[in-house]
């Protein structure tokens, strides 16, 4: 065996490997370079999602002819005075990117300083293919063409233009959102995609996700120590079907962390379905040697010291703030949905002359819908009103008093309670608010330390596999906290003694059989504290009124008084609203008096 020390063209193209793997990631390397030559506008141009050209012009500090000469050498960089790595605020460090780009395709950059003329330097797959004058105004201007052409086994795993351009926008997103004081402006196949002018943060990231962002967002503004974090998330309402709107900054840097994931989920925990998914741009102001940038050659993922601090004070500041503004935007949510009503799309196709009533019927929940993207459990909701029309009446005699949900006046669908409000018409979905109510009950129990329990005259054996035995039984002691006491019973079988108070008279074997899968499907991705509350929920949905159940004008009452003084009731656990107001005003429009 011969050991030889490789040529720096192979050297270039093996770094390549790991910097450039894509068009986008090229394009992250470029735009990070114009933010650290200062740049004030970057202004981005690609062709076919990036496979035929990835241009990025700045008007940064530019570069003399011999510093572009040496910036395409490896290693080369002008980022590292000292030699303290930990110290980098830049983007990039390394003097890897532009000599490696440079070996993988037709790259061209051109530069000139302020008072000075500009030059060009052109480089085919790592050889020299020319250079000389070059028209341009101050800054610089680099052109990726060709990306992989003479790579064949590497063009061979890039996508579709289509996929490839997703990418692309991804990267400009995140910079760009990292960079809320400089200009960007971003062109694909010759057509003008994003106009971005520097302003303030929430409003940079409002402009990059959704404009509805100030209407349906919490601003976070937290610190803990050294640690801080700053940014924007939306209430649970105003949610997606995917995690693809969750941006974590480290020091400005935007970074992958799979750690954000879960601690979304964990300060969402009940508050969202678990297949929806909230959108979060965060901050995270970090001291640098609590943080290690250098453990990927494209940066974008960091190693924390103590990832546990950091994960706290995300869940924490999060819970902070949706608890804040959980009782006030629920309300102000709620009251907006009328308006909804009003202006869905249904609305517009069927004027208002078509006549009213039917307006109600069939406009209502797809206007929830348009709170978030998508339309979520609109199959469920209507086949509620498969049922035979149930509706029962309460005379309105007496003044109403001053509850903010009002009296109830009636139950429709034997699902809906109406209640008549001092400034409206109040409708509460019964089985979502009792739900919230029972879990909340539940948790002030658990953190009070006294949970009340009924033990079964019979304890009741339920047979499950063993695997199901195994975790129902690994959680036995952080269920009795909860008032539901088991054991295990014979390999495959489960003994229940006791259950929760709060619950009435639940069916122990639907409730057990649906905690193991719970437990089964949270498997060790959350924390124990996480584990027990979405366990909570559970326990708390089997407790819950149904949908379909008549109940007393007591019984309702009493469900709207509690629901008053419940921190987080107006929305269920599963992030739907649990109850809509129609104020006055709105149901004067409805009927053209104003
Ligand atoms: N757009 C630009 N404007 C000014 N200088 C640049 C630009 N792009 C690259 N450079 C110079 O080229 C050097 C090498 O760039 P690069 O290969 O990306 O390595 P790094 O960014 O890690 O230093 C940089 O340190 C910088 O001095
Ligand atoms: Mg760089």
């Amino acid at each position: 065996m011969s050991i030889r020390r490789l040529p720096s063209e192979l050297i270039n193209r093996i770094a390549a490997g790991e910097v450039v793997e894509r068009p986008s990631s090229a394009l992250k390397e470029l735009i990070e370079n114009a933010l650290d030559a200062g740049a004030g506008t970057i202004a981005i141009r690609l062709a076919a999602g990036g496979l035929d050209l990835v241009e990025v012009a700045d008007d940064g500090c530019g570069m003399a002819p011999g510093e572009m000469r040496l910036a395409l050498e490896r290693h080369a960089t002008s980022k590292l005075p000292g030699d303290a790595i930990d110290a980098v605020t830049s983007f990039g460090f390394r003097g890897e990117a532009l000599p490696s780009i440079a070996s993988v395709a037709r790259l061209t950059i051109e530069s000139r300083l302020r008072d000075s003329d500009g030059w060009r330097i052109e480089i085919d797959h790592g050889e020299r293919a020319g250079e000389g004058p070059a028209a341009l105004p101050p800054g610089t201007r680099v052109r990726v063409a060709d990306l992989f052409g003479k790579v064949p086994a590497r063009r061979k795993f890039l996508r579709s233009p289509r996929s490839e351009y997703a990418a692309c926008l991804d990267v400009v997103r995140r910079l760009a959102m990292a960079r809320s004081d400089v200009a960007f402006t971003l062109d694909h196949d010759g057509r003008r995609i994003l106009t971005l002018q520097p302003g303030d943060s929430p409003a940079r990231v409002a402009s990059l996700l959704s404009p509805d962002l100030a209407r349906h967002g919490v601003g976070i503004d937290f610190a803990r120590g050294p640690l801080a974090l700053s940014g924007v998330v939306s209430l649970p309402t105003f949610n997606r079907g995917m995690a693809d709107q969750q941006y974590l900054f480290v020091n400005g840097r935007p970074v992958k962390d799979r750690l954000l994931v879960g601690a979304l989920r964990a300060a969402y925990r009940d508050l969202i379905a678990r297949d929806r998914h909230p959108i979060a741009a965060l901050f995270l102001d970090i001291p640098l040697d609590e943080v290690d940038i250098n453990v990927h050659p494209a940066k974008t993922e960091v190693r924390f010291r103590d990832p546990s601090a950091v994960r706290g004070l995300i869940v924490g500041g999060l819970r902070h703030a949706l608890d804040e503004a959980g009782q006030r935007s629920a309300a102000r949510e709620q009251s907006a949905a009328p308006v909804m009503w009003t202006t869905s799309e249904d609305w517009d196709r069927h004027p208002r002359a078509s006549g009213g009533p039917a307006y109600f019927e069939n406009s209502g929940i797809p206007a929830f819908a348009g709170m978030t993207d998508e339309v979520d459990g609109v199959g469920e909701e209507h086949r509620l009103f498969d049922h035979a029309p149930a509706a029962r009446a309460e005379p309105a005699v007496e003044p109403v008093p001053t509850f903010p949900l009002g009296v109830a006046r009636g139950q429709v669908a034997a699902t809906y309670i109406v209640a008549e409000a001092e400034d409206g018409l109040v409708i509460v979905d019964q089985h979502a608010a009792h739900e919230r109510l029972v879990l909340e009950r539940m948790r002030a129990a658990r953190e009070g330390g006294d949970v009340a329990r009924q033990a079964l005259l019979m304890p009741e054996v339920i047979e499950l596999d063993e695997p199901d035995c195994d975790r129902l039984e690994e959680a036995a002691a952080d269920l009795a906290e909860m008032g539901l006491e088991i054991e295990r019973f014979g390999p495959g079988a489960i003994l229940v003694r006791s259950m929760p108070a709060a619950l009435g008279r639940p069916d122990a074997r639907a409730l057990i059989t649906d905690l193991a899968a719970e437990l089964a499907e949270l498997g060790q991705a959350l924390g124990l504290r996480d584990r027990l509350d979405h366990v909570a929920a559970t326990i708390a949905c089997h407790g819950s009124v149904r949908a379909g159940r008549v109940l007393s004008v007591a019984e309702m009452n009493a469900l709207l008084r509690e629901m008053e003084v419940t921190p987080r009731s107006g929305q269920c656990n599963h992030g739907r609203p649990t109850w809509v107001k129609l104020g006055h005003g709105e149901i004067e429009k409805l009927f053209g008096r104003r």
